[in-house]
């Protein structure tokens, strides 16, 4: 599988179905605004630089990248600014732009509220460098670094490598470190001395809870009865069951810090010093819905659109490519609309709560 089987629907559907990656994006600004405090903002300074990546269509971070642009225009009236979205090549780029411009984005609409601020794209992954040495001030991400470089290897009886184990298991492990020493490097060269990176990234936390298994019942593991359920009906083949896996990793924190805790480490060469690192959940806003109005339906119709926005692309990529396009979509439909039946009948054991690495890392000036 390579990086064209991660996507998220375009058109904007991905932050209108996301609302619980914007509350994760707002609880990092605290940091970055803190941060921010400590730098020294002059007008006649070279442009200031933020960098978000893995932006999907940018709308979950619009409001956090407004706060920031206004908290640098209140200190100087004529410093210029760029940001710069990155993503895959394959990404939404367009829907990017119009919601730039979308006057009902209101005060988040910073390219409509504020002059000298300049907005670009790049489609390189955050595995390659993607800006100039000693360029960014603020580098920024959430709910991107878990997709990894590449698939590593096959999970024979599940989906994801939460529920891998042995060799398999540790394939991935060993993809996953090398994957995040390689982004701290590229983003280490690209900070300017001083400049800070502000991540969100999902992980297992001490209590061993990741995103879908906070209680109840746990989505991954529900994926995977699905999905297997599908080959047992002989709907779709076991080959595709078995050749069906995200390429994903959920690192603990202890595995996020390691490439700072060494002292002779790429990252650590690289002059790029971890202040801060923390957990935190963040409900599901679909369930927090369900919990006030108690309506199974309609949250089993919210709520199962947004686990498909990010997962539909590697239930879909498992399948033969042998198959008629229109078949692999009826069949995805399926899987989907199981999904959404299994919810509609105990909507109380569904949620996917986030559960994020919060980091704050700065290069040594
Ligand atoms: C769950 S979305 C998060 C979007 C946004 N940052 C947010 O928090 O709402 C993950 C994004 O990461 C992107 N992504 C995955 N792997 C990537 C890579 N190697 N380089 C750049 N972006 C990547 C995906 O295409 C997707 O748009």
């Amino acid at each position: 599988m390579t990086d064209s089987s991660i996507a998220m629907k375009g058109g904007g559907y991905y932050s209108k179905n996301t609302q619980g990656a914007k509350h994760v994006i707002d609880r990092t600004g605290v940091h970055i605004i803190e941060e921010l405090a400590k730098i020294d903002i002059r007008d006649d300074d070279r442009p200031f630089s933020i960098v978000d990546y893995g932006a999907a269509d940018g709308g979950t971070s619009m409001g956090l990248v407004a706060r920031i642009v206004k908290e640098i225009r209140d200190r100087s009236k004529s410093r210029q600014i760029t940001v710069t979205y990155t993503d895959l090549p394959h990404n939404d780029f367009s829907a990017l732009f119009r919601l730039m411009y979308d006057p009902e984005m209101g005060k988040d609409a910073f390219l409509l509220r504020y002059d000298d601020v300049y907005v670009s794209c790049s489609g390189t992954s955050f595995y390659s460098q993607i800006v100039p040495d000693c360029s960014v001030d603020i580098g920024f991400s959430a709910t991107a670094m878990h997709w990894l470089s590449r698939l590593p290897g096959r999970i024979d009886d599940h989906v994801h490598a939460v529920g891998a184990v042995g060799n398999q298991w540790q394939t991935f492990c060993n993809q996953a470190q090398n994957d995040w020493q390689t982004i701290l490097v590229k983003r280490a060269r690209e900070l300017v001395p001083g400049g800070m990176l502000v991540m969100a990234n999902f992980c297992i936390d001490e209590s061993g809870r990741y995103l879908g298994n906070t209680g109840g019942a746990n989505m991954f593991d529900t994926f995977n009865a699905l999905w297997k359920e599908l080959a047992a009906d002989g709907v779709i083949s076991d080959a595709e069951y078995r050749a069906t896996a995200f390429p994903q990793f959920y690192k603990t924190i202890e595995q996020f810090g390691m490439p700072f805790n060494e002292p002779d480490s790429a990252v650590s060469r690289e002059g790029l010093r971890l202040k801060l690192m923390y957990t935190g959940v963040t409900k599901c806003p679909y369930r927090a819905e369900f919990d006030q109005v108690g309506d199974p339906v309609a949250f089993a119709d919210a709520y199962v659109p947004t686990l498909r926005s990010w997962s539909e692309i590697v239930f879909f990529g498992g399948l033969d490519s042998s198959r008629p396009v229109e078949q692999r979509r009826k069949i995805v439909d399926q899987f989907y609309s199981n999904y959404n039946a299994l919810v509609r009948k105990e909507p109380e054991k569904h949620a996917m709560d986030y559960v994020h690495t919060y980091l704050v890392a700065v290069k040594e000036r």
